[in-house]
């Protein structure tokens, strides 16, 4: 039987935004954070790097913000990046109050007694990186949830994939506000009615889209395909950004080699050792991650070589070990040593810079429905996101988001009587070996046609076989009962088909969007907003 939940906040997502705006909320508020697999599935757990903010005395505001427009490549919004960056430093405080080890400096003789080790990173002119080694995510995931247990109106369900959003337009009712979600329980294979009085997306991006990826399993643009379909505008999906550096390996399954690596000297080099990047850049290895994948990109196709070489082995070992232990250990399971020997890689899909439309405090374009962390486009990362910027854009944003539901709480009532979810019509498939093909497909032509290097007659083949794939994906969910595979492959083609378009509008290479058709950036920098059909009505 199916099951009826009301709370006042359903947040969906366990990462470093949905955590963060539960934990912010008052402790009156009935809420519930829902992941779809294990609270930890997220990319937040595998962060490495860390967290970027002013904290060094010799930082100021106005650098952050400068190489953060820097990189975004003209696209970012200026406000946004002002709003995130001033915001930063009590973002920090507040992750050092509920407890996140972040590695401490020894050597530190700040005048104002800060104490902890900062890193740098790709377009970073500052150190300005704070991090628990080179496990930052884990080590804030596991100090957000040991809080979030402790806190008796917060309840955590896993297993529970949010399906789609119930709105009043939905229902035909009069209004425009979200009243919560339809839930699939895992465990009882039913679907469950979620009623909230604000509903959150916290479900992370849409790498997953990409056949090599450094995220987990789980990114499937589920929030930003939800959003779209209950009628929110998206904005600059064409802006998936590659990380340079994923071990090559074939058990690796693109396990990331933190860009910390470079910003504490690592070199890149071609196979017989030669270093390549000071042709590219004069930053280097520094330089912002568009220009580091495009330029491995260019050297592994221009060799016809598997992978790249990332060498910090001339540093002393002891040095290695301690500031990069988890990718030292991972190297050596797969028997290479990386204090001897220069650790092979590739680029991979890494981050959705381009999300849900929402403003300074999360709000989407429907009352009652927010959008926080990598589901969201504030506005902060432009044409490419800074290294390490996306954490702090999740600490800053979920408290925002929680100020403003407390001032609206006291206008906003709980909603009654929503219909359940209506199953009469549909069977279990016995067809599933549809679902396996089709994502196989998806994620193949995405990285063959509208990965790092662009053509207009890539994206039109792709946008043709997307199309092709949303038509199968529709009929398949009409007829059959929802599992967690079916979600997020209709998920993930909503997504993708919503990439390619957005690809296909910019007539300009910018940031991560690289076209051979138009290499040349155009003077005006825009936004790519998209609005579905039903927008406005
Ligand atoms: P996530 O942490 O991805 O969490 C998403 C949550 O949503 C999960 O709980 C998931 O189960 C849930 N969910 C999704 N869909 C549904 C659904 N349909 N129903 C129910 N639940 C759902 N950024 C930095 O700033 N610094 C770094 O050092 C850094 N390193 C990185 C290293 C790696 C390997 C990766 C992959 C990313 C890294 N990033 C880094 C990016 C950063 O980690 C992410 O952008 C950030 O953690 C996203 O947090 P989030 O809360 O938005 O989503
Ligand atoms: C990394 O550690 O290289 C990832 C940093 C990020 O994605 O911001």
């Amino acid at each position: 039987m199916s099951q009826h939940f009301q709370h006042d906040v359903l947040v969906i997502g366990s990462g470093a935004a949905g955590l963060t705006l539960a934990l912010t909320l008052p402790s009156h508020l009935k809420i519930v954070v829902l992941s779809k697999g294990n609270l930890s599935n997220g990319s937040t757990y595998w962060a490495q790097g860390g967290v970027a903010a002013v904290l060094d005395d010799t930082d100021t505001i106005d650098s952050h913000v400068q190489d953060t427009l820097v990189a975004g490549a003209g696209l970012c919004q200026e406000d946004a990046v002002r709003f995130t960056v001033e915001h930063s430093r009590a973002a920090i405080q507040w992750l050092i109050d509920q407890g996140v080890p972040f590695t401490r400096d020894d050597k530190s003789d700040h005048e104002d007694g800060f104490e902890y080790h900062l890193t740098r990173e790709g377009g970073h002119s500052h150190r300005r990186i704070i991090h628990a080694a080179d496990a930052t995510g884990a080590a804030i995931f596991n100090t957000l949830l040991e809080q979030a247990r402790q806190r008796p109106n917060i309840e955590l369900l896993e297993q529970r994939v949010a399906v789609d959003l119930i709105t009043e337009r939905k229902l035909g009712l009069e209004g425009q506000r979200c009243l919560g979600a339809y839930v699939l329980n895992r465990g009882t294979s039913e679907v469950d009615t979620f009623h909230a009085r604000f509903t959150i997306l916290a479900s992370g991006g849409a790498s997953k889209v990409y056949l090599y990826t450094s995220n987990p399993d789980g990114a499937c643009g589920d929030g930003i395909a939800m959003a779209w379909r209950a009628g929110c505008r998206v904005g600059n999906l064409e802006f998936n950004q590659f990380h340079p550096t994923c071990l090559y390996h074939p058990q690796a399954k693109s396990f990331l080699i933190t860009e910390a690596v470079r910003g504490e000297g690592g070199l890149l080099k071609l196979p017989n050792g030669e270093r390549f990047m000071q042709r590219f850049d004069e930053r280097a290895e520094l330089a912002p991650r568009d220009v580091v994948a495009r330029a491995i990109d260019h050297e592994m196709k221009r060799l016809g070589i598997d992978c790249v070489y990332l060498d910090i082995s001339h540093k002393p070992a002891e040095f290695v070990k301690s500031h990069f232990p988890t990718v030292y250990e991972r190297c050596l399971d797969f028997g290479i040593d990386i204090t001897r020997q220069p650790i092979p890689v590739v680029p991979a899909a890494h981050y959705t810079c381009g999300g849900v439309v929402v403003d300074q405090h999360g709000r989407t374009d429907i009352p009652g429905l927010y959008a926080i962390g990598e589901t969201s486009f504030t506005g902060l990362h432009g044409a490419n996101r800074m290294a390490s910027n996306s954490l702090l854009e999740c600490f800053v944003y979920g408290h925002s988001a929680a100020e403003d539901i407390v001032q609206q709480l006291p206008d906003v009532t709980m909603p009654e009587n929503l219909p359940t979810w209506d199953a009469s019509q549909v069977t279990d498939s016995d067809e599933d070996v549809i679902i396996a093909h089709n994502w196989d497909e998806l994620r193949r032509f995405m990285w063959d046609y509208v990965g790092i290097v662009r053509t207009n007659k890539r994206l039109q083949r792709a946008q043709h076989r997307v199309r092709l794939l949303l038509s199968e994906i529709d009929e398949f969910y009409s007829n059959y009962k929802v599992s967690r595979d079916l979600i997020e492959l209709r998920n993930l083609a909503q997504v993708a088909e919503l990439i390619i378009r957005s690809a296909m509008l910019r007539h300009e290479s910018r940031g991560l969007h690289y076209t051979l058709d138009y290499p040349d950036q155009l003077p005006d920098a825009r936004d790519t907003i998209l609005a579905p059909p039903t927008f406005g009505d």
